[in-house]
Formats: C-alpha cells, structure tokens, sequence
C-alpha cells in the first residue's frame, strides 16, 4: 500500500491509497481528482499536470526529456511539477504529497 495525499485547488486535503505499480494519475482519478489524463500516459498533453510537494521531488525518478517538454506547455507550472501518469507508486513513495493545479482543465468547463 502506497499512501498519497492530494492537495486540492480548493486547497482540501484528499487521502488515498494506491498499489504498488499504479500510476500516480490512476489513483488521483480513482479518488476524484480532475485530472483529464488524455492522452493516457502517452506524454502527449499535459492534463495529468501535478505539483509534487518539494520534499519528494527529489525522491522522484527524475522527468525524461519528452516530459520536460510537455511541462513546459502545461498551465500553472512549477519547479516542482511533474506528469502524474509518469509517476509510478512504489513503497519508497509512501507518504507522497502532490498538489492539484488550479488550472486544470475541468475548471475551465464550467
Ligand atoms: S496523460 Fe497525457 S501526459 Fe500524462
């Protein structure tokens, strides 16, 4: 079990449980998160866009060059931001924060 806690725009804190071997995206839609995920983890949009809290940045595989790309078209994004279908939940990640960005694209739907 790998323990995720999502900080929403609204700024509410969400917590989940995800397996080892899920993507950070799957378990943030599995627990409500608007993350769109187009392209389904093809790093070929960037509304899976979240903002890893500092303290586990670093604790991250770093992003390969395509997903540094795509970050650099993402809206509202970070030093620490990253693509959460790139993001794979091991043990090691346990207790891992990330932060929803206000401009995701359901927001937008009205
Ligand atoms: S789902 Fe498209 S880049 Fe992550």
């Amino acid at each position: 079990m790998v323990r995720v806690t999502f900080l929403t725009a609204k700024g509410e804190r969400v917590a989940a449980e995800g397996e080892d071997g899920q993507s950070l995206l799957e378990l943030a839609q599995a627990s409500g998160m608007p993350l769109e995920g187009t392209c389904e983890a093809q790093m070929a949009c960037s509304t899976c866009h979240v903002i890893v809290a500092p303290e586990w940045f670093d604790k991250l595989p770093p992003a390969v060059e395509d997903e540094e790309d795509m970050l650099d078209l993402a809206a509202g994004v970070a030093r620490t931001s990253r693509l959460s279908c790139q993001i794979v939940l091991t043990p090691a990640l346990d207790g891992l924060e990330v932060r929803i960005p206000e401009e995701a694209r359901d927001m937008q739907r009205g």
